[in-house]
């Protein structure tokens, strides 16, 4: 299908349903049983990194980024990341995905963690973590759990924690 040029903005306060409307359409009910849905839980998205695409005023897209640690280094989990069916293929999330990308960069984050299809994400320089490297507090295919550096630093090690030391 044709590429589209598409406006991205932040997301912001008044996109909330819809774009949990989008999440429910991706991953249904079960997603908040989900790791990295759990991981989100209670930690607000950030809200200079956090994106919507539009078709007209709808909603056609998302990418958050939230706060988490690793071990003990700050980070960003991505996600999720939607696209509505009827839009899918025409190049919205690539576009959400490198917004988020670069915002992250310019606000000095260094660090992005996500669970997701190595086959679409390696396209933004993601990369597999070595078998253990990093460790989440929940079920999670560990060939879906995928960082990227945005510094070219090394990887950080350790348990996915919540920002602030919460407990889970
Ligand atoms: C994954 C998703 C965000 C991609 O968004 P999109 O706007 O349709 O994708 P784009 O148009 O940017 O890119 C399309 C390309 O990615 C490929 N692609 C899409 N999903 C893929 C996947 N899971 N694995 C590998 N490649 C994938 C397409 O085949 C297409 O390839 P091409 O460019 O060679 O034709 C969207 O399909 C979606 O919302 N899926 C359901 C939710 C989900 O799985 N989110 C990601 C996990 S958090």
């Amino acid at each position: 299908m044709k590429p589209v040029n598409w406006f991205i903005r932040l997301e912001d306060i008044n996109d909330n349903t819809e774009v949990e409307a989008l999440q429910e359409t991706a991953f249904g009910p079960g997603r908040f049983a989900r790791t990295a849905f759990r991981i989100r839980e209670g930690v607000p998205h950030r809200a200079d990194l956090s994106f919507v695409g539009l078709s007209g005023s709808m909603v056609a897209g998302s990418v958050r980024l939230t706060d988490i640690l690793i071990g003990e280094t700050p980070a960003l989990l991505l996600g999720p990341l939607t696209v509505a069916p009827e839009f899918k293929n025409r190049g919205l999330g690539k576009a959400l995905m490198w917004t988020a990308l670069e915002a992250a960069k310019k606000a000095g984050d260094k660090v992005v963690l996500l669970v997701g299809d190595a086959a679409y994400y390696e396209n933004f320089g993601f990369q597999r973590v070595p078998f253990g490297a990093i460790e989440l507090p929940g079920p999670v295919d560990p060939a879906r759990v995928l960082v990227a550096m945005l510094d070219g630093g090394d990887q950080p090690t350790g348990m996915v924690g919540k920002p602030y030391g919460e407990a889970f």
